[in-house]
Protein backbone atom coordinates (compact mmCIF):
# COMPACT_ATOMS: atom_id res chain seq x y z
CA UNK A 1 0.00 0.00 0.00
CA UNK A 2 1.45 3.31 -0.56
CA UNK A 3 0.02 6.69 0.82
CA UNK A 4 -2.28 7.71 -1.63
CA UNK A 5 -4.27 4.74 -1.09
CA UNK A 6 -5.08 5.64 2.32
CA UNK A 7 -7.33 8.86 1.00
CA UNK A 8 -10.50 6.82 1.13
CA UNK A 9 -13.76 8.58 -0.23
CA UNK A 10 -15.06 9.51 3.11
CA UNK A 11 -12.03 10.74 4.24
CA UNK A 12 -11.68 12.82 1.16
CA UNK A 13 -15.47 13.72 1.90
CA UNK A 14 -15.55 14.69 5.77
CA UNK A 15 -12.22 16.61 4.82
CA UNK A 16 -14.27 18.92 2.04
CA UNK A 17 -17.63 18.69 4.18
CA UNK A 18 -16.39 18.50 7.58
CA UNK A 19 -18.96 18.22 10.01
CA UNK A 20 -19.37 20.15 13.38
CA UNK A 21 -16.79 22.37 12.31
CA UNK A 22 -16.93 26.03 14.32
CA UNK A 23 -17.55 27.07 17.46
CA UNK A 24 -20.12 26.52 20.33
CA UNK A 25 -21.12 29.65 21.54
CA UNK A 26 -21.23 28.36 25.72
CA UNK A 27 -18.89 25.55 25.82
CA UNK A 28 -18.73 23.55 29.05
CA UNK A 29 -15.15 22.04 28.27
CA UNK A 30 -12.64 23.33 25.38
CA UNK A 31 -9.18 22.07 24.90
CA UNK A 32 -6.55 22.40 22.43
CA UNK A 33 -3.04 20.45 21.11
CA UNK A 34 -0.67 20.64 18.99
CA UNK A 35 0.87 17.96 16.42
CA UNK A 36 4.26 18.40 17.02
CA UNK A 37 5.53 16.83 14.02
CA UNK A 38 4.03 19.36 12.20
CA UNK A 39 2.50 22.00 14.02
CA UNK A 40 -1.12 21.71 13.68
CA UNK A 41 -3.72 22.75 16.08
CA UNK A 42 -6.82 21.33 16.53
CA UNK A 43 -8.87 22.49 19.22
CA UNK A 44 -12.21 21.08 20.97
CA UNK A 45 -15.09 22.53 22.75
CA UNK A 46 -17.70 20.69 24.31
CA UNK A 47 -21.28 20.64 26.06
CA UNK A 48 -20.98 17.76 28.49
CA UNK A 49 -24.37 17.43 31.05
CA UNK A 50 -24.98 15.18 33.77
CA UNK A 51 -21.98 13.09 31.79
CA UNK A 52 -23.06 13.49 28.55
CA UNK A 53 -21.79 15.17 25.38
CA UNK A 54 -24.45 17.15 24.06
CA UNK A 55 -22.21 19.08 21.59
CA UNK A 56 -19.07 19.30 20.36
CA UNK A 57 -17.27 21.43 17.69
CA UNK A 58 -13.87 21.38 16.26
CA UNK A 59 -12.02 23.93 14.68
CA UNK A 60 -8.16 24.34 13.93
CA UNK A 61 -6.34 23.54 10.80
CA UNK A 62 -4.13 20.14 9.44
CA UNK A 63 -3.83 17.84 6.66
CA UNK A 64 -6.85 16.14 5.34
CA UNK A 65 -6.28 13.20 7.15
CA UNK A 66 -6.20 14.93 10.55
CA UNK A 67 -9.55 17.05 9.45
CA UNK A 68 -11.52 14.03 8.91
CA UNK A 69 -10.61 12.34 11.57
CA UNK A 70 -11.78 15.09 13.42
CA UNK A 71 -15.21 15.79 11.72
CA UNK A 72 -15.72 12.07 12.03
CA UNK A 73 -14.85 11.57 15.64
CA UNK A 74 -17.28 14.77 16.60
CA UNK A 75 -20.25 12.78 14.29
CA UNK A 76 -19.52 9.57 16.34
CA UNK A 77 -19.70 10.86 19.76
CA UNK A 78 -22.59 13.81 19.82
CA UNK A 79 -24.53 12.29 22.16
CA UNK A 80 -22.80 9.73 24.27
CA UNK A 81 -21.74 9.72 27.43
CA UNK A 82 -18.15 10.62 28.30
CA UNK A 83 -17.09 6.75 29.05
CA UNK A 84 -18.85 5.93 25.93
CA UNK A 85 -16.59 8.22 23.92
CA UNK A 86 -13.39 7.62 26.21
CA UNK A 87 -14.00 3.82 25.11
CA UNK A 88 -14.40 4.74 21.38
CA UNK A 89 -11.19 6.62 21.52
CA UNK A 90 -9.03 3.36 23.39
CA UNK A 91 -10.57 1.32 20.89
CA UNK A 92 -9.55 3.22 17.27
CA UNK A 93 -6.26 3.88 18.57
CA UNK A 94 -6.38 0.04 19.38
CA UNK A 95 -7.60 -0.61 15.77
CA UNK A 96 -4.85 1.81 14.22
CA UNK A 97 -1.84 0.10 16.02
CA UNK A 98 -3.63 -2.72 14.07
CA UNK A 99 -5.89 -4.40 16.22
CA UNK A 100 -9.81 -4.73 16.15
CA UNK A 101 -12.15 -2.47 18.00
CA UNK A 102 -15.22 -4.18 20.25
CA UNK A 103 -17.35 -1.09 19.53
CA UNK A 104 -18.36 0.27 16.37
CA UNK A 105 -16.01 3.28 15.16
CA UNK A 106 -18.69 4.58 12.57
CA UNK A 107 -16.48 6.54 9.44
CA UNK A 108 -12.97 6.40 11.50
CA UNK A 109 -12.71 2.61 10.14
CA UNK A 110 -12.10 4.74 6.61
CA UNK A 111 -8.99 5.86 8.33
CA UNK A 112 -7.23 1.97 8.60
CA UNK A 113 -5.29 2.33 6.23
CA UNK A 114 -3.45 5.11 8.27
CA UNK A 115 -2.09 2.15 10.27
CA UNK A 116 0.80 1.48 8.23
CA UNK A 117 2.26 5.37 8.10
CA UNK A 118 2.97 6.36 12.09
CA UNK A 119 3.33 10.13 10.81
CA UNK A 120 -0.15 9.43 9.83
CA UNK A 121 -1.28 7.76 12.85
CA UNK A 122 -0.75 11.30 14.60
CA UNK A 123 -2.35 13.58 12.11
CA UNK A 124 -5.61 10.49 12.89
CA UNK A 125 -5.50 10.62 16.54
CA UNK A 126 -4.82 13.94 17.01
CA UNK A 127 -8.43 15.32 18.09
CA UNK A 128 -8.37 11.94 19.80
CA UNK A 129 -5.90 13.07 21.91
CA UNK A 130 -7.63 16.43 22.22
CA UNK A 131 -10.64 14.75 23.77
CA UNK A 132 -9.04 12.85 25.81
CA UNK A 133 -7.46 16.29 27.68
CA UNK A 134 -11.01 17.50 27.37
CA UNK A 135 -12.45 15.10 29.25
CA UNK A 136 -9.94 14.58 31.72
CA UNK A 137 -10.56 18.27 33.10
CA UNK A 138 -14.04 17.96 33.32
CA UNK A 139 -15.59 17.73 36.58
CA UNK A 140 -18.96 16.60 37.02
CA UNK A 141 -21.51 18.74 38.40
CA UNK A 142 -22.43 18.21 41.74
FE1 LIG B 1 -0.20 18.16 10.47
FE2 LIG B 1 -1.33 15.91 9.65
S1 LIG B 1 0.40 16.92 8.77
S2 LIG B 1 -1.87 17.10 11.38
Amino acid sequence: MNLDDIYREEILEHNQSPRNYGHLEHPTESAGLLNPTCGDQIKLELIIKEGRIEDICFSGQGCSISMASASMLTEAIKGKTVDEALTLVSNFKAFLAGGTSNVPLGDLEALHGVSQFPSRVKCATLAHNVLEKAIAEYKPEQ
